[in-house]
């Protein structure tokens, strides 16, 4: 079955949007198997933008995601990857559909609330990252 790691970034954190979040990812039905509030450091904070290490705004980059507690999750079922990414609206909450949390909730394309990966590589590369194997519960559904 699929999974994605997703992140509510430290914006989302202190707007108190981490419920509202999870409750839209539950609702979907969608299934929780990782979730960690946590400080990420320096070091890891690099490794998961290594991507963007080129780009002007790096250095701010990894600064704000390392400037207080994020909500690190793995969520899993069909096409996760791509419905999440739907959910959370494009990169700029400006450009942001209303509906997607992004578009809801952010003005800012810096504190855009939310992380979540873009394909099934990376999805592989941040779970690995940011959770242990024996932090992924694989639980079945009975009700
Ligand atoms: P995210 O999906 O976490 O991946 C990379 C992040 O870079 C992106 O969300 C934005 O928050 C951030 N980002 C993109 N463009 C800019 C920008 N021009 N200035 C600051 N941050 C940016």
């Amino acid at each position: 079955m699929e999974k994605t790691f997703l992140m509510v970034k430290p914006d989302g954190v202190q707007r108190n949007l981490v419920g509202e979040i999870v409750s839209r990812f539950e609702k979907k039905g969608y299934k929780l198997v990782g979730a960690k509030l946590m400080v990420i450091s320096q070091e890891l904070a690099e490794q998961h933008y290594d991507e963007h290490k080129e780009r002007p705004f790096f250095g701010e980059l990894v600064d704000f995601i390392t400037s207080g507690p994020v909500f690190a999750m793995v969520w899993e079922g069909d096409n996760v990857i791509a419905a999440a990414r739907k959910m959370m609206g494009a990169t700029n909450p400006l450009e942001a559909d209303i509906g997607t949390i992004r578009g809801d909730f952010g003005i800012q394309v810096g504190m855009n609330i939310i992380h979540g990966s873009d394909s099934p590589e990376s999805a592989e590369r941040e779970i690995n990252l940011f959770f242990n194997e024996n932090e992924i519960n694989d639980y079945e559904k009975t009700i």
